[in-house]
Formats: C-alpha cells, structure tokens, sequence
C-alpha cells in the first residue's frame, strides 16, 4: 500500500452530518483523498476508513462531539486506490445558525514521531 505523506501546507477539512454523512469536502481532501467532490457527498465519511483504525477511535471521536466537545486524534484513512495516509485531526460540534448540528473535521500533518506513536497505541487497541 502506498502512503501519501502530507506536505506542511496540506490541510484537509471535511465536515458530516449528525449521522456522519459527507457534506463538504475542500480540495486538499478530495486531492489526497483521490475522489472528486462528487463522489464522497451524502456518502457516510467511513468511506475513507482504513482497516488498521481501532473501532475505539471512532467511538471516542462520536463520543466525544456528540457531547459537544472537540476531539483531536491521528486518523489513518486510505484512499480511491487503496494508499493511506496519516493526519492529525480536530474535530469540531457545530450550531449552524439554522439550528442544524454538523460536525467539522480539521486535519494536519503529522511528525513521523506522532505516526509511530499513533501505531503504537492503534496496535494495542481493538
Ligand atoms: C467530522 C467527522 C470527520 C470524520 N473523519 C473521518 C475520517 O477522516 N476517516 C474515518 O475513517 N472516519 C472519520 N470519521 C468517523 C466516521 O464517521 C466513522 O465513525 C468511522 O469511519 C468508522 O466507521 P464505522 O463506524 O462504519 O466502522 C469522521 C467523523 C466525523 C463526525
């Protein structure tokens, strides 16, 4: 499997409704995701899901911006063509002033230290 290691100025942002379904994606995401826009809306995000991610990640994430807070974590996803990469994300609960919940996923480069960290503690889980 090949990996895409991000560029200092990759920013990936994605943002979900309160089911996880897909309703933005900017470029950087779709870019390294390797899916055009078209493809990931109304899908559930689990479509850039990697085999490797514990289940305990995700639940902690749901968890976590289901209580209304933020969750930061390192995220390995794959992409159209079966490559992975790591980013470090923030996610964010979000009132619109439509009163529709949605959440916002904000993500990094992470430090080759931070990767091995993250696959250290991934091993561990599950
Ligand atoms: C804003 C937001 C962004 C998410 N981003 C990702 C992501 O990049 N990769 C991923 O695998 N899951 C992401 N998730 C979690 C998925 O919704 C899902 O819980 C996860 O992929 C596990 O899928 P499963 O519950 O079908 O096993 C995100 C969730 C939210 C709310």
């Amino acid at each position: 499997m090949r990996e895409y290691v991000l560029k200092t100025n990759d920013f990936l942002v994605s943002q979900t409704d309160e089911a996880g379904k897909i309703i933005f994606a900017n470029e950087d995401f779709c870019r390294i995701a390797g899916f055009h826009l078209n493809e990931l809306i109304g899908k559930p995000h689990s479509i850039v899901r990697h085999s490797d991610m514990p289940k305990a990640a995700f639940k902690s994430l749901w968890d976590t911006v289901k209580e209304g807070r933020v969750w930061s974590g390192y995220v390995k996803n794959r992409t159209k063509e079966n490559g992975f990469y790591w980013v470090y994300a923030t996610v964010y609960p979000s009132d619109g002033i439509d009163g529709v919940k949605s959440y916002i996923s904000c993500r990094r480069k992470p430090s080759l230290k931070e990767i091995e960290y993250a696959e250290t503690l991934y091993s561990t889980l599950n």
